[in-house]
């Protein structure tokens, strides 16, 4: 039997899924549904003080998929990369509905899942303020989400706006929290992982690095950015490859647990994230598009591979692939023991392979492409766009 519980703060998760805060938490009644699918946590929407509660009504529409829709086969097959457009700042609620909420939610959850009730103040009073009225409720852990991407632009000093007081207010937070907290951190800054070192010395039990970008797209046949106008979140699965390189280097500088999250789209994502370091990983997007019980399946499909791995637990594997990431100049350059060939057997002549060899290596015979070795740099670009996977690599 695999165990994939995992501890923090004295609070036990039964399994790392945790549902991001996002339209899936937006009150107890999802929250519940998240927990039910199979999920070991659930932050709720985040709070917004007084100074960010424009952001408490949403623009409508508020969502657009960009490479979604077009994929072969949807929506029976979906894409596993793909952007979500959206601008859906907060929680809907005032304080006293909110924490009546959190209130709710544990009621409905009790000890089947962890409760995690998420705050982003707009001053030092807002948070103080938030953090006293939290601690009445029956939130099982605080979240404090100093990394909203919008809020800079509605004209308030919140999240990814407000990274120069973190240390501050994460300290004052601190000082006023009785349950167990995280911080969650923008990935828009020079260096996160300084920023989450400050989040470590302010006292945090853990911090989450998976908040998302903000960005636009342009309509060109009217030159205006859809769906809503302004900047907006963006992010989605393909942002994977930037959460596990920010997951892996704050692993190698930090203490505490690391929550991660950015892209998720499978369980495999997950291993992923817990073999850079993650203790915690949690998906939005994922959840939006596949549903509360994917949180379910994916649980199902990491227990199953790490049984047939042999692996009993997740400790076995956090951190794992960290010796394997070198510094890039420590990346062996031009080995000689590799040459790229072409099984002209599995050839069709397409042609694509010519088209991205910028070496001219390759011509077509009558009996398929073929590569001519003195001209090949062994790129690899050829094995990746063979649609019939007639080029490969060969190590001599
Ligand atoms: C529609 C939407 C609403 C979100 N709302 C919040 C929020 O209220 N508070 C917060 O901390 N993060 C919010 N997020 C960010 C998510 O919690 C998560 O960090 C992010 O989406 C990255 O994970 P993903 O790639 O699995 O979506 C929101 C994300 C989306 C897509
Ligand atoms: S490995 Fe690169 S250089 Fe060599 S044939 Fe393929 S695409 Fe051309
Ligand atoms: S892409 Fe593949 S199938 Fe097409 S010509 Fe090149 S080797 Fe042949």
């Amino acid at each position: 039997m695999v165990d994939l519980s995992v501890e923090i703060g004295g609070v036990k998760f039964k399994n790392p899924v945790v549902v991001a805060s996002a339209t899936p938490t937006m009150d107890a009644i999802r929250m519940k549904h998240g927990i039910d699918g199979g999920a070991g946590a659930v932050i709720a929407k985040s709070l917004f003080g007084e100074g960010g509660r424009l952001g408490r009504q949403f623009p409508r529409p508020r969502f657009k998929l960009i490479d979604y829709r077009e994929y072969p086969g949807y929506p029976n097959k979906l894409p596993h990369a793909f952007t979500l457009r959206s601008l859906e700042e907060c929680s809907a609620f005032d304080y006293p509905t909110y924490m009546d909420d959190i209130n709710r939610t544990k009621d409905l959850i009790k000890d089947d899942g962890v409760v995690i009730a998420s705050l982003s103040g707009s001053s030092l009073a807002e948070w103080v303020e938030m953090c006293e009225l939290v601690n009445k409720t029956g939130a099982d852990w605080v979240e404090l989400n100093n990394s909203c991407p919008f809020a800079q632009d509605m004209g308030v000093k919140m999240g990814a706006g407000a990274v120069d007081v973190t240390y501050e207010a994460v300290k004052t937070c601190a000082d006023i929290l009785k349950k167990p907290f995280s911080v969650k951190i923008t990935p828009q800054t020079n260096n996160p992982v300084d920023v989450a070192k400050q989040v470590e010395a302010a006292g945090a039990y853990a911090v989450n690095m998976s908040a998302r970008f903000s960005g636009v797209i342009i309509d060109i046949e009217t030159a205006k950015p859809i769906p809503f106008g302004s900047m907006g979140g963006y992010g989605g699965p393909y942002l994977i490859g930037y959460g596990l390189k920010l997951i892996s280097q704050a692993a190698k500088e930090l203490k505490i647990p690391l929550i991660a999250g950015l892209g998720v789209w499978d369980w495999r994502d997950i291993i992923a994230y817990t073999m850079c370091g993650a203790s915690l990983v949690q998906s939005a997007v994922g959840i939006m598009l596949q549903g509360y019980k994917v949180a379910g399946r994916w649980v199902d499909s990491m227990s199953a591979w790490m049984e047939a791995k042999g692996y009993k637990s997740l400790n076995e594997i956090r951190g794992m692939a960290l010796p394997n990431i070198v510094k890039t100049a420590n990346v062996p350059r031009k080995p000689d023991n590799i040459k790229a060939v072409i099984n002209t057997s599995k050839c069709t002549k397409c042609g694509t392979c010519l088209r991205s060899c910028f070496y001219d290596a390759i011509t077509l015979t009558k009996a398929g492409a073929v590569i001519n070795a003195e001209l090949c740099d062994v790129c690899g670009m050829c094995v990746e766009v063979c649609p019939e996977y007639a080029a490969e690599l060969k190590y001599v």
